[in-house]
């Protein structure tokens, strides 16, 4: 059946839960008619992001970003509001228009980088598999030693980029333009600034795909210890973000599911291995460190957020998990307890704002990969089945040096280091639990370690907390004419309100208002009131109507806002709300006005004609003023 694109929209909107399209991208704890979580455009520790569902709205309290589902995902995935439809519609199975799909080939940058991408990645593979030379010979001699096969090379369409210097480039400038292949990241400009040569050259190829199985960047492996750096990466671009990425998520994604829980490793031919020989639920970071988006991008996949860092043994590995757990805590912060330290540690999942952190370290001290390969896929899932909580980890880590710790005075150091991680656990008895562990084991008194403890805690508490970084808070100082008007507007937005929109049009003149941004959402307003039966469906318009605007998008939020404040009134409150700030609006513009005739008279000649006609006009506007205030009271 074909559709108009309005009527897309319309019934995406229809379709599209703010609190599901919400919880994909942040954790979300339901309080009162509310749902609450972390804001995902700044940074903070305490959740100041609100859902409402009634209204199909979010916002934050401590940055001001606010909007509807639609523009939701637009901010989170940095995406167009046409790509967003095209890819709802083909989500939920609803056709696009007719005269749409003709241009659906359109040849925006970001799907020509995509393709291009695609095409390189193909061609990378193809010539490692399909061809004959020196250096082929080289390459599956390398991967053949790393125990790749056939079949792993097929599975992640690893390639081999010739040594020459504009293979690729020479192949793909045919279908694409050197700005598509240059902002790809695929080619580099010449040093001599004449052309384009290749950018990946004598490697092996691991392309990376983003979760819906896109090629949107490229991991290049050196194939001799000469070669540097030893991975060469491609950068961010349009398409790709490293701190947003996952390395092997897109084939991971079902056993993710299945498992119900996910292993985060280092590189990617860990990946590679654990995914080849049967461990499939394992995605890797690309050459970054990891970030609490990536945390937020597997949260969406584990419903009981179980998540095993299993990074290298080494000391650098072992920094790695400390940090990663750190990067999991601070994702998860204000909304509960990392469940490894509550009662019932063990996630669940029914309960979704918590996660359980395990950590995977095989007793070789070998990469994964490498443990893999030599002991076997059967043992490493062994060790994953039996992987302790990190605290257990962290404690039997903190217990292995304990010899080196004879003297009172080196014990007190060595117990003090270790104080920060007893005191992560809230539980009184669980923290007891390990506090007799440590104590016993390293043999200190009990009761001692709980009393610096406590002290430790005592300090903690008299740190001041941090101020939030907010991208932009929305606490400009605004005139008494300006919030009167942005009130007098924001009560169309009231949801419970006794009037029609008819009515309030009929009560707010369009002259109330002469700020030019007001003036313009007031007369989207009018037009809007005229097709749209309720003030959720207004706010979705509105959202929508401003959707390439964020800075109107800014203003529509804050107008929701003060709506907010003006629910459950009577009618006549709310009637006297309006009244009071019309009359607030004309007594700062007859302020305005004095004020201007004043400074007219002021620089008018004594004997000036004209200030006389002035004096006149003042006098006249005020017995007019004061016989028109007689009236109105
Ligand atoms: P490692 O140095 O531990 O390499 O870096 P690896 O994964 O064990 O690599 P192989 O087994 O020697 O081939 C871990 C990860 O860090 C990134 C890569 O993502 C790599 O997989 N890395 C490392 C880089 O991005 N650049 C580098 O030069 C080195
Ligand atoms: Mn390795």
């Amino acid at each position: 059946m074909a559709r108009t694109l309005e009527e897309v929209i319309s019934e995406i909107k229809n379709r599209l839960d703010i609190v599901e399209v919400v919880s994909e991208q942040v954790i979300l704890k339901k309080n009162g008619s509310h749902y609450w979580g972390l804001c995902p455009f700044h940074k903070e520790k305490t959740p100041s992001f609100s859902v409402n569902p009634q209204l199909g709205i979010y916002k934050c309290f401590g940055c001001g970003e606010g909007g509807d589902a639609l523009s939701f995902i637009m901010k989170t995935k940095n995406m167009e509001f046409m790509d967003v439809i095209k890819e709802l519609a083909q989500k939920y199975g609803i056709e696009m228009p007719v005269n749409f799909k003709k241009s659906e080939g359109s040849k925006d940058l970001k799907s020509q980088m995509m393709l291009a991408c695609e095409k390189a990645a193909i061609f990378y593979h193809d010539f490692l598999v399909n061809h004959k030379s020196e250096e082929i010979k080289t390459a599956l001699e390398y991967l053949t030693n790393r125990s790749i096969s056939g079949e792993i090379i097929d599975k992640f369409t690893l390639g081999l980029a010739p040594k020459s210097f504009t293979t690729l480039y020479d192949i793909l400038k045919k279908d694409f333009s050197d700005e598509v292949l240059e902002k790809a990241g695929l080619v580099l400009k010449s040093k001599e600034g004449r052309g384009y040569i290749d950018r990946f050259r004598g490697r092996i190829i691991i392309p990376i795909r983003n979760e819906n199985g896109d090629y949107v960047a490229f991991g290049a492996r050196a194939l001799t210890s000469e070669q540097s750096p030893k991975y060469l990466n491609s950068s961010d671009s349009l398409i790709y973000n490293k701190s947003k990425l996952l390395y092997g998520l897109y084939t991971a994604k079902d056993a993710i599911k299945d498992e119900d829980g996910v292993i985060l490793m280092e590189g990617y031919f860990d990946v590679i291995s654990a995914q080849a020989h049967g461990v499939e639920n394992v995605v890797g970071v690309c050459g970054t460190a990891l970030t609490s988006d990536h945390i937020k991008l597997l949260s969406r996949y584990t419903k009981s957020r179980r998540i095993y860092l299993s990074f290298d043994t080494d000391s650098a590995g072992q920094k790695a998990t400390d940090r990663g757990a750190t990067i999991i805590r601070e994702a998860f912060e204000g909304l509960g307890n990392i469940k490894q330290f509550d009662e019932s540690y063990i996630s669940t999942s029914q309960d979704r704002y918590s996660c359980e952190i395990r950590v995977v370290s095989p007793p070789e001290g070998k990469d994964p990969d490498e443990f893999i390969r030599t002991v076997g896929a059967e043992t490493f899932k062994q060790i994953v089945k039996n992987a302790p909580l990190l605290i257990d980890f962290q404690i039997n880590n903190f217990l292995k040096h304990k010899k080196e710790y004879k003297t009172p005075q080196e014990k007190l150091q060595y117990v003090k280091s270790f104080i920060p991680v007893l005191l992560e656990i809230n539980n009184e008895i669980i923290r007891s639990e390990y506090v007799k562990m440590v104590a016993d084991a390293i043999n200190v008194d009990e009761e001692a370690l709980h009393s610096e403890i406590k002290k430790q805690a005592y300090v903690n508490s008299l740190q001041p907390v941090p101020e939030k970084d907010a991208k932009h808070f929305v606490t400009k100082s605004v005139s008494i004419i300006e919030k009167a008007q942005k009130n007098l507007l924001s009560v169309f937005l009231v949801s419970d309100s006794h009037f029609t929109f008819e009515q309030i049009s009929e009560m707010i003149d369009n002259s109330y208002f002469s700020n030019e941004t007001l003036i313009n959402v007031k007369s989207t307003i009018d037009k809007l009131i005229c097709t749209v039966n309720n003030v959720k469906e207004l706010i979705e318009q509105l959202y929508t109507a401003y959707i390439e605007n964020p800075d109107m998008q800014l203003v529509i939020t804050d107008l929701i806002n003060i709506a907010e404040t003006f629910n459950n009134l009577s009618a006549e409150d709310f009637q006297s709300i309006i009244e009071e700030n019309i009359k607030r609006i004309q007594r700062c513009r007859w302020e305005e006005e004095k004020e201007k005739m004043r400074n007219l008279y002021k620089n008018a000649d004594e004997d000036d004609t004209e200030a006389l006609k002035i004096q006149m006009q003042l006098r006249d506007k005020i017995n007019n003023r004061i016989k028109s205030e007689k009236i109105n009271d």
